[in-house]
C-alpha cells in the first residue's frame, strides 16, 4: 500500500518535472501520452488496482485521480505559455500593418496653398473678426443703410444692441469686411493683404452652404492700376491652376470698387473650346476691381494720393475649379463623411 502511494507521488513528480522542462507543444503531448495515455504510467497503476481490497481501492483511486488532475493542470498551464503571443514565432521581415494617418481637410489644404502663393509675392496673411459690425461689412464699403446692393449678401444678423456708429452686428457675409480694418491697421500704404476667412450667408442648397470661405486680396499704394490687378491674378492663376491657364476681366458692378470686374479663368478641361463643365470655355472665379475712393476715405487713406485694387473669391469654388472635381453636393465638404473626405 505504502509502496503504491509512493509510486503515485513519484510518477506525479516525474511528470511535473518533465512538463516544466518541455520546450514545445509536441513534447507536452508526448508527456501526456507517457503518463495518461491508454498504456501510460498512471493508467497502468489504475489497472493494477483490481487486486486491492475495497477500502484500499478507494484510497488509491482517489490518489490516482488527484495526480491525473494535477498533471492535466500542469500540462494546460505550460501549453498556455507556449501559445502566449510572446512565445509565438515572430517573423521580423513580414511587412507591418500601416497605421491609418489623418490629414488636413481639403479646404485647409486649399487655404494653405492659396496663402502660400500670395505670400511669395509679398502679401501678408491677416484675419479679422467673423462677428463684425455692419459698418465694416457694408457701410464703409460704400453701401449706406438700406442700400439695395446689400441684398446680394444674404446676411445673418446677431441679436445685439445697435451701435450708433457701427450699426448692427452681423456674421461677415464676405471677406471685404477686412478691407477697411486693414487700412486702419496699416494706416500708411503700401498695403498688401490676403485675408482668408469664413463667410456666412443665409443659403443652403446643393451648391451653397451657410458657411463657406473666401480669400480677399487688397493692394494699396501710389500709382496702383488695373494692370497690377491683372498681373497679380495672372500670377495666381498660373501658379494655382497651371501654366496654360488664362484669366480675363469682365465688366461688372460692386459698390466698393470702380471699375468692377468679374474674373474668369479659361477652362482646364476643354481649353477654351467649351464643354459641359464651363459653357463657352470660361469659368467664373469671382469679383475684383479698383478700390472705390469712398472706401479709401472710410479707411483714412487719401484717394488723391493712393489707389488700390481688391479681389474676393470663394475658396471652395476656386479649389473645385482647379481639380475639375464635380462634387454633386457642396454640403458633402462639411459633412463628417470620412469615406468622402479621405479621398483628398
Ligand atoms: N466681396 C465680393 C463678394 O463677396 C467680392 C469682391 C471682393 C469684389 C473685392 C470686388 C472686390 O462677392
Amino acid at each position: 500500500m505504502k509502496a503504491m502511494r509512493e509510486e503515485i507521488i513519484n510518477i506525479q513528480n516525474q511528470a511535473i518535472n518533465q512538463i516544466l522542462e518541455a520546450t514545445s507543444l509536441a513534447q507536452l503531448d508526448e508527456i501526456r501520452v507517457t503518463y495518461l495515455g491508454r498504456s501510460g504510467k498512471l493508467t497502468a497503476l489504475t489497472k493494477s488496482m483490481k487486486d486491492l481490497a475495497p477500502e484500499q481501492k478507494k484510497e488509491i483511486g482517489i490518489l490516482i485521480n488527484q495526480s491525473i488532475t494535477t498533471i492535466n493542470q500542469q500540462l494546460a498551464e505550460q501549453k498556455n505559455i507556449f501559445t502566449d503571443s510572446a512565445h509565438e514565432w515572430f517573423d521580423p521581415t513580414v511587412p507591418g500593418i500601416k497605421p491609418s494617418l489623418g490629414h488636413t481637410h481639403l479646404v485647409t489644404q486649399a487655404i494653405n496653398e492659396i496663402s502660400g502663393i500670395f505670400e511669395k509675392i509679398g502679401f501678408t496673411r491677416v484675419r479679422y473678426p467673423e462677428v463684425e459690425w455692419d459698418w465694416y461689412a457694408f457701410e464703409s464699403l460704400n453701401m449706406p443703410k438700406e442700400h439695395p446692393a446689400r441684398d446680394a449678401w444674404e446676411t445673418f444678423f446677431v441679436d445685439h444692441p445697435i451701435d450708433p456708429k457701427m450699426g448692427k452686428m452681423v456674421l461677415t457675409p464676405h471677406t471685404s469686411s477686412g478691407q477697411v480694418r486693414e487700412m486702419q491697421r496699416v494706416k500708411t500704404p503700401p498695403i498688401r493683404m490676403i485675408n482668408i476667412a469664413k463667410c456666412y450667408r443665409r443659403q443652403a442648397d446643393i451648391s451653397h452652404v451657410p458657411m463657406f470661405h473666401q480669400f480677399e486680396g487688397l493692394v494699396i499704394d501710389r500709382g496702383i492700376a488695373i494692370t497690377h490687378l491683372k498681373g497679380t491674378l495672372d500670377f495666381f492663376a498660373k501658379t494655382f491652376f497651371g501654366e496654360g491657364r488664362k484669366i480675363r476681366l469682365r465688366p461688372y458692378h460692386f459698390q466698393f470698387t470702380e471699375p468692377s470686374f468679374e474674373v474668369d479663368i479659361s477652362c482646364g478641361l476643354c481649353e477654351g473650346r467649351g464643354c459641359s463643365l464651363c459653357k463657352a470655355g470660361w469659368l467664373e472665379l469671382g469679383g475684383a476691381g479698383m478700390v472705390h475712393p469712398n472706401v479709401l476715405t472710410a479707411g483714412g487713406i487719401d484717394p488723391q494720393k493712393y489707389t488700390g485694387f481688391a479681389f474676393g473669391w470663394g475658396v471652395e469654388r476656386t479649389y473645385m475649379m482647379k481639380s475639375g472635381l464635380k462634387i454633386d453636393d457642396i454640403r458633402l465638404l462639411y459633412s463628417a463623411n470620412l469615406k468622402f473626405l479621405s479621398q483628398f
